[in-house]
């Protein structure tokens, strides 16, 4: 048996988590900086890192001793080393290398968008490659062809904001505080989404990218405007975007070399409007259509560690405690 311990810090989740080449999930923790951040409407860098740096530690003796492992039983250290929030970032990596060095285990440096990628197939050992992604989360909105471990082909991402961003920021302008995801899809279930005319932007255009920065402008118009109730706003938002979502994965289907099945990631993928969706649109391409479980769907850090079993089992060499961070880091 493989065992790896995964740290992920890359933005607001402070997350450790121990798992098997079995797919078992030994033990995780997640510690969510919500109340931290909230009162800005978004993520402070600077505030995360400092929670980053206070929890992980305690978090990673709470997994280990759930276990009943120490870290002479892990086989390996995976940490995310990039893209995200840099100090968060360093602050996961370089408790990784700390680890890996007093117990002498290799490091796995792990790409966040790897991990995302990669999450779907920890909880379906029936998930082959190749298949087709769409990597919904706050920071990127992507479709990719999922070769094989380290070999993604993208075909598409967002030209402005991310998904979530724009989940993030209608619900702001609604008043639901951060962060906005789930607090729009709940009052979206109290609206009619065909209230509300809003664009679809991109919508039909040839490459399968994205945009949602106009359709946040739209959003914010509507509300000032006043004539339409809240509720109302926030699930024609939420149809538009499952629009707008669907016409572009529908245009990168087509375009794509075979695949074994439709999968969604990332933590928009947490939105039931938005899995029905997909679910429908696989159907018409005659795929299987396959979601993680809520909790591998937001940031975690079993899929850091997943990640990290992916990789050795792969044959992809540890990485040296050197490595730098990466803000930036395509996969
Ligand atoms: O993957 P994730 O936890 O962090 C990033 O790597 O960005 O994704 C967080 C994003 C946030 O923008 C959040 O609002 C969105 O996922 N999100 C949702 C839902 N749950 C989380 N968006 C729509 N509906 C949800 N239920
Ligand atoms: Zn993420």
């Amino acid at each position: 048996m493989t065992l790896v311990l995964g740290i992920e810090s890359s933005c607001d989740e402070t997350a450790a988590a121990l798992v098997t080449d079995g797919r078992d999930i030994l033990a995780q923790a997640i510690a969510s900086q919500e109340e931290e951040h909230s009162p800005y409407g978004g993520v402070v860098p600077e505030i995360a890192a400092r929670a980053h740096a206070e929890r992980l530690a305690p978090l990673i003796e709470r997994v280990l001793a759930e276990a009943g492992k120490t870290l002479h039983d892990c086989d390996a250290i995976a940490a995310t080393a990039g893209p995200g929030l840099i100090g968060g970032v360093m602050v996961g990596l370089v408790t990784a290398k700390a680890l890996a060095m007093a117990s002498d285990k290799p490091l796995m440096a792990v790409n966040h968008l790897e991990g995302h990628a990669l999450s779907p197939r920890l909880a379906d050992a029936n998930l082959q490659f190749p298949y087709a992604l769409l990597l919904v989360s706050g920071g990127h909105c992507q479709i990719l062809r999922v070769e094989g471990v380290g070999k993604y082909q993208r075909l598409a991402t967002t030209i402005d904001d991310a998904l979530g961003e724009a989940f993030d920021k209608t619900a702001k302008i609604l008043g639901l505080g951060y962060p906005g995801g789930p607090a729009v899809e709940k009052l979206a279930l109290a609206g009619d989404p065909r209230t509300v005319p809003l664009p679809r932007p991109l919508l039909k255009s040839k490459e399968p990218h994205f945009s949602f920065a106009g359709l946040k402008s739209a959003v914010l118009r509507a509300h000032d405007a006043g004539q339409h109730g809240d509720a109302d706003i926030a699930a024609s938002f939420q149809q538009a975007a499952l629009d707008c979502i669907l016409d572009r994965t529908r245009r990168a289907l087509s375009t794509m070399a075979p695949v074994s099945a439709l999968v969604v990631a990332g933590g928009v993928a947490a939105n039931q409007t938005i899995r029905g969706g997909l679910e429908g649109l696989a159907g018409e391409f005659g795929l299987p259509f396959t979601a993680p479980p809520l909790m591998l769907c937001t940031d975690n850090a079993a899929m850091i560690a997943w990640a990290g079993v992916e990789r050795m089992a792969a044959g992809f060499e540890p990485d040296p405690l050197d490595l730098k961070a990466r803000p930036r880091w395509p996969l």
